[in-house]
C-alpha cells in the first residue's frame, strides 16, 4: 500500500478527486464504490465542480454503495444513501439507474446482499473503490473482530461506530446492525483508496498502515491489496513518517 500526505483536508480532496476524474476518463463505464461520511465530503465536492466544468463525464459511470444502516434508507436524512444522494446524484444530476445501493429497509436482507452482490458481478467488479477509516478500524461497516466476508452481510454494529456514528443524525438514533461490502469485495476492486483526515484518526491509520494485518483493524487487510492507497492530510498522518506529496 503506497502512502500520499497532503498539506490539509483540501488538498487530499483534492488528489483524492483527481484520482477518480483520472479512472473515469480511462474507462467511462466503471463501477465505482464511494464511501459516505465527512471524510469524502470534498472530495465529492469537487468532483461535481469537475463535472460541471467538463474536466470529466459522468453520464456512463456506475455506482454501488458500500453500506448502509439497517432500518434506514434514502428517506432518512443521516443514511449513507441520503448523503450519496445529497452530495453526487442530485448535484450531478445523476440517472438514478447508475445507482445501486443497499436499501436498509429492505424486507429480506439476504436478498438486498445477494442483489447488490449480483450487481458488481454484472459489472463486472468494481474499477475504483474509496473508503474512509472509522476511529475502531473499519472500513465500510466491517467491524473489528469479525471474521473476515467476501460478500456483502449484515453485522451487529461495534459500539464506536453506533456512538460515532450518531454524527450524522440530528435526533439521537438507534443504530445496531449494518449491511456492507466485505473486506473480500474490497480486496478484489481493481484500485482501492483510503482517505484519512484529521489528528483524531493518526493512531488507527498508522495501525491500519504498519501494524499487522489483523481483524482487529479491519483496515489493515488493504495491506493485501495489490493497488490499494492511503491518502491523508498531514494530521492524519502524523503518527507516521512522511513527506508532503
Ligand atoms: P468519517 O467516517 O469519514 O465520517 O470519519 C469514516 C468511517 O466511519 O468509515
Amino acid at each position: 500500500m503506497k502512502t500520499f500526505v497532503y498539506a490539509d483536508y483540501d488538498q487530499l480532496s483534492r488528489a483524492a478527486a483527481t484520482l477518480v476524474t483520472d479512472t473515469v476518463r480511462s474507462n467511462p463505464h466503471a463501477l465505482l464504490c464511494i464511501a459516505t461520511g465527512d471524510t469524502p465530503a470534498g472530495m465529492m465536492n469537487y468532483l461535481t465542480e469537475d463535472v460541471r466544468s467538463g474536466v470529466v463525464d459522468f453520464s456512463k459511470v456506475s455506482f454501488v454503495s458500500l453500506d448502509e444502516w439497517v432500518g434506514l434508507n434514502q428517506q432518512d436524512e443521516g443514511s449513507c444513501r441520503h448523503f450519496f444522494y445529497q452530495h453526487l446524484v442530485y448535484p450531478l444530476n445523476l440517472n438514478a439507474e447508475q445507482v445501486a445501493f443497499f436499501d436498509g429497509r429492505a424486507d429480506d436482507a439476504e436478498h438486498e446482499c445477494a442483489r447488490i452482490d449480483q450487481y458488481i458481478t454484472g459489472k463486472g467488479g468494481i474499477e475504483l473503490m474509496i473508503v474512509g477509516i472509522g476511529m475502531n478500524g473499519h472500513i465500510g461497516m466491517n467491524e473489528p473482530g469479525l471474521a473476515v466476508a467476501n460478500s456483502s452481510h449484515i453485522v451487529n454494529l461495534d459500539e464506536v461506530t453506533i456512538t460515532v456514528g450518531q454524527k450524522y443524525f440530528r435526533e439521537k438514533t438507534p443504530l445496531r446492525r449494518g449491511i456492507t461490502l466485505g473486506i473480500g469485495q474490497i480486496l478484489e476492486s481493481k484500485k482501492a483508496i483510503l482517505m484519512a483526515s484529521g489528528r483524531k484518526k493518526a493512531e488507527i491509520v498508522a495501525r491500519a498502515a504498519t501494524g499487522p494485518v489483523t481483524t482487529q483493524v479491519p483496515a489493515s487487510f488493504l495491506q493485501q491489496h495489490h493497488d490499494a492507497y492511503m491518502l491523508l492530510d498531514a494530521d492524519a498522518a502524523s503518527s507516521l513518517d512522511y513527506t508532503i506529496a
